[in-house]
């Protein structure tokens, strides 16, 4: 079939090879071409208006400094403060009564939060946290599920200066400590436990074990509760939100900071086990969270009703839940649960029930609906709904088109966004009132971003071949560093590239023909679960952690619903080869064998999160390595991938497969 908003493609048959936005939202639109010619013709007046959508204390003197690249300065010697921009000026503009946060608890129990109701909660939190003596600067992690004192807990970080690091709540206690002792967190927040398909789980436990032991730098545990079940209690150092914050002034004075000041680190996986600690500023974070936000997903305040479905623990929560949307004053959803809790409809009864017009979510789970099938959908009006987004790994244009047809109704603009934790916002994107979008490609970068496709040695490739994704130029929201270790930051980003001065992405892309751009996934040992970045090297670190094992080696393999799968090859020691359990493991017929594997997966969970747990262990006898000792990650992917294999000849010895295939 046909429609205004399809171009049909005559080589194609009757799928239509881009979707234009119709007249009504092209009309309506927060941005339209122009904005390409503005920032295309004075980039750095194109920002200076961008930051001049957020209130300021104090103006800038100057735009960017890239002296001292690549750490960037952005707004230099302005200052402002992000909760006053997020919450203050919204009530002070007279939108107290609008409702900021639509949450939905797991349960099944929701509550509404005023722009007013958020402003004395965040002035609470802030007021106990300075009793606290909390000052500027000050780390504080949050770990913490889904619920509003989380967001309340950051715009409290954000009002004080305090930089907060936000753990997802799904990660172990050794991620955890990890986590804050990098970081030298003084204070914890987190909940008694947290929901999870229909039942309490323990979280406030995970912080006990991750602080047993060891002294730390933390001398408060801060504990919402939220699921009523027993907690263990250290006098002293651990203090109940509703004896607290609950009890705190409503009214406080916000302050203005440096719009360089740090404020917040959110750790993410490498290449190698340790987590980076990627470091954000102020003034030039929100200006591009805002201002994506509010062209990106043309989001018109005191109107539409705003849903992002990820997770406050990864930057998508940080930058599309707390900042860029607060900054607009958005109405948004926030639910705490699973998409199948109690049941698949669980988002599409969300949906209907707050009229949601903007959804903004990630492939993984687009496909995992299309697996459900589409009578779920189907029984649901989702006629509010008028524009859809997709972040975190490539979509794929058989999902792009179902989430079109069957969500969007044939009508709504799809936004595939990609960014990264590094760039902090939406880097390269359609604009929905302005791209003809194509099923799976990102399109274009952003107006005030550059982008590049360049081979190994920098050179610009041209449209049809793949290269890597790099950034020519500094932009607001980018990483100013990652904690504690500045060499790794040139190392990982910029040394690649040195001489041009450009940012290595970590990405490969292409352009087409017509000069559009596809993201084609990590060209780097970094692995992408279910939009979720986990590197090979904490998975093998996590392995080899356990006494049986002696060596271990792991891929992403293509997975239909997680885009990737976690595939990994172990060696064992010789004692426990020798124990007779890997007979038993390798004895798949009675299933028995199948012990020492879940135990090896179960320790994988524990020490990283179940997010990580791989999809299929595998015990092999040996590991296809180079001369240098380097594991030949590509064949095993083949391996895993079931694929014919790939060059052998740098292997030491060609004939590993042999084994490994019997293995
Ligand atoms: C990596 C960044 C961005 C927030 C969520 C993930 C992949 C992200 C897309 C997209 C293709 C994407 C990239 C990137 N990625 N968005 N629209 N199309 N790939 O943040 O954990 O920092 O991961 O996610 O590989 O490098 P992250």
């Amino acid at each position: 079939m046909t429609s205004a908003t399809t171009d049909l493609d005559s080589t194609a048959g009757s799928v239509p090879a881009t979707y234009s936005p119709d007249a009504a939202f092209i009309a309506s639109a927060n941005a339209d071409g122009a904005l390409y010619e503005r920032a295309a013709s004075d980039q750095l007046g194109f920002w200076a208006d961008q930051a001049r959508r957020l209130q300021w204390d104090q103006p800038w003197t100057q735009v960017l400094d890239w002296s001292d690249a690549p750490v960037a300065k952005w707004f230099i010697d302005g200052k402002l403060n992000v909760a006053y921009n997020c919450v203050d000026r919204h009530v002070i503009d007279g939108h107290g009564e609008q409702v900021a946060i639509h949450w939905e608890g797991e349960p099944g129990d929701s509550r509404d939060i005023t722009y007013s109701e958020l402003l004395a909660e965040v002035s609470r939190a802030a007021n106990y946290l300075t009793e606290l003596g909390m000052r500027a600067g000050d780390r504080v992690a949050i770990y913490m599920p889904m619920v509003p004192e989380a967001i309340v807990s950051m715009l409290a970080c954000a009002r004080l200066g305090l930089t907060h690091s936000v753990v997802f709540a799904g990660f172990s206690p050794t991620a955890l400590r990890q986590r804050v002792d990098d970081a030298e967190a003084r204070l914890v927040i987190t909940t008694d436990g947290q929901w999870r398909r229909g039942a309490a789980a323990p979280l406030k436990a995970a912080v006990d074990e991750a602080l047993d032991g060891a002294p730390s730098s933390v001398e408060h545990v801060l504990v919402v509760r939220r699921t009523n079940i027993d907690v263990l209690w250290t006098e002293g150092r651990d203090l109940w939100w509703h004896d607290t914050v609950t009890d705190a002034s409503p009214d406080h004075q916000a302050q203005g900071f440096d719009a360089e000041h740090p404020l917040f680190i959110l750790y993410t996986s490498g290449t190698t086990g340790k987590p980076k600690g990627i470091l954000h500023t102020t003034g030039g974070y929100l200006t591009q969270a805002s201002y994506t936000h509010h062209n990106v997903f043309d989001h018109k305040a005191g109107h539409d009703v705003y849903w992002c479905t990820a997770d406050i623990g990864w930057v998508t929560g940080h930058s599309y839940i707390v900042y860029g949307p607060l900054s607009n004053r958005a109405t948004q959803v926030v639910y705490e649960g699973t998409p199948n809790s109690p049941d698949e409809h669980r988002h599409f009864e969300i949906i209907e029930k707050y009229g949601v017009t903007i959804y903004y979510t990630a492939p993984t789970l687009v496909r995992t609906f299309m697996k459900w099938g589409r009578q779920i959908p189907d029984a649901h009006n989702l006629s509010s709904l008028r524009l859809l987004g997709s972040v975190g790994e490539p979509i794929n244009p058989e999902a792009w088109r179902w989430y079109r047809d069957v969500i969007g109704g044939n009508r709504t603009p799809i936004v595939d966004t990609w960014w990264q934790t590094e760039t902090g916002a939406i880097m390269i994107s359609p604009l929905p009132g302005v791209t003809a979008t194509k099923p799976g490609a990102a399109m274009a970068p952003l107006p005030g971003i550059s982008a590049k496709i360049v081979d190994d040695e920098g050179t610009e490739l041209d449209s049809g071949r793949s290269g890597l994704l790099v950034l020519d130029q500094p932009w607001p929201s980018m990483l100013r560093g990652i904690w504690n270790d500045m060499d790794r930051f040139r190392e990982t980003y910029w040394d690649r590239f040195a001489a041009a001065g450009w940012y290595f992405a970590g990405d490969g892309a292409k352009l087409d023909t017509d000069g559009d751009l596809w993201i084609l996934g990590r060209v780097d040992d970094v692995m992408n679960v279910s939009g979720h970045r986990i590197s090979t090297a904490e998975v093998e670190s996590a392995l080899v952690g356990h006494a049986g094992v002696a060596e271990a080696a792991v891929v992403g393999a293509s997975d239909d619903t997680t885009g990737q799968a976690i595939v990994a090859f172990v060696i064992l020691t010789a004692d426990t080869a020798a124990s007779g359990r890997l007979q038993v493991a390798r004895n798949s017929a009675d299933n028995t064998g199948a012990a020492l594997i879940a135990e090896l997966k179960a320790e994988v969970s524990r020490e990283i999160s179940p997010i990580a747990r791989p999809r299929e262990i595998h015990i092999v006898p040996e590991l296809p390595k180079t001369r240098s000792g380097k594991i030949m990650r590509r064949l095993l992917r083949d391996v895993a991938e079931g694929r014919e294999l790939g060059d052998t000849s740098t292997l030491v010895d060609p004939k590993v497969f042999e084994t490994i295939a019997r293995g």
